[in-house]
């Protein structure tokens, strides 16, 4: 295939950035999309240019770490993320844009590289059980109901990609909170904190700058781990019935 990557460039975040072209021959519909950039950086090295940064680590989708826009959309044209997308994905001539995460909260470290340490603050607020000390409790001494563990561990697949902040209009990252809190708080561990940690991460998302949840529900159509709309109620019914209780 024949394709053009127009790649966003920006030096560093007091940069003010642009789209550069990069035409490239060659690439193979069997490429991810990140080895295609692997190539564009092969290239701009040997001819002493400075290559694209971004961010990747696993390359098997679970680290959350490979988030880009391309073409508009958060991770490309599937619900996957950028290093799963394959270019038999596109079409030989397309012209690719590619762009960091666009979000107030994520702002631009260089090229396709954005700080998501607010995430991280989110979860260092509350996304904790206490365990107390001493010997280690007796194995299923503590009985979870099969249908909880499911929807809990479910809720637990989110890798904090970012996706659902980028594609959402309000630029919010309620559907990542919600999968934390709903994961923490149907299991029995999770119980202690359960009231005080709805508050608090929704109050560290808000403070980090994400916009309001509208209900849009873009976030869970680009979500690559299927984190349902439906999260999100659970979480509103949580941080409701915490603050009607006055804890
Ligand atoms: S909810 Fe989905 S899109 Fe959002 S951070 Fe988690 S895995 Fe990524
Ligand atoms: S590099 Fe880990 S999810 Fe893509």
């Amino acid at each position: 295939m024949r394709i053009t990557l127009r790649v966003w460039r920006q030096k560093g975040p007091e940069d003010e950035g642009k789209m550069v072209d990069y035409p490239l021959d060659d690439v193979s519909p069997d490429m991810s999309f990140l080895e295609v950039l692997d190539v564009l950086n092969e290239k701009l090295t040997l001819q002493d240019e400075e290559p694209v940064a971004f961010d990747h680590d696993c390359r098997e989708g679970i680290c959350g770490m490979c988030g880009v826009v391309i073409n508009g959309q958060a991770h490309g044209p599937e619900q996957t993320t950028t290093c799963q997308l394959h270019m038999r994905s596109f079409s030989d001539g397309d012209v690719i844009d590619v762009e960091p995460w666009r979000a107030k909260a994520f702002p631009v470290v260089k090229d396709l590289v954005v700080d998501r340490e607010a995430f991280d603050r989110i979860i260092q607020s509350g996304g904790y059980v206490s365990a107390p000390t001493g010997t280690a409790p007796d194995a299923h001494a503590t009985p979870v109901p099969k249908s909880d563990a499911d929807a809990a561990f479910d809720a637990a697949t989110c890798i904090g990609c970012g996706a659902c902040v980028a594609a959402c209009p309000n630029a919010s990252a309620m559907l990542f909170t919600a999968a934390k809190v709903t994961h923490l708080g149907l299991l029995p561990q999770g119980q202690p904190e359960r009231a005080a940690r709805v508050v608090s991460m929704v109050d560290q998302h808000d403070e980090e700058d994400f916009g309001g949840c509208t209900n849009i529900g873009e976030c869970a159509a680009v979500c690559p781990k299927g984190i349902p709309l439906e999260t999100i109620s659970n979480l509103n019914r949580d941080l409701l019935g915490s603050l009607s209780s006055g804890r």
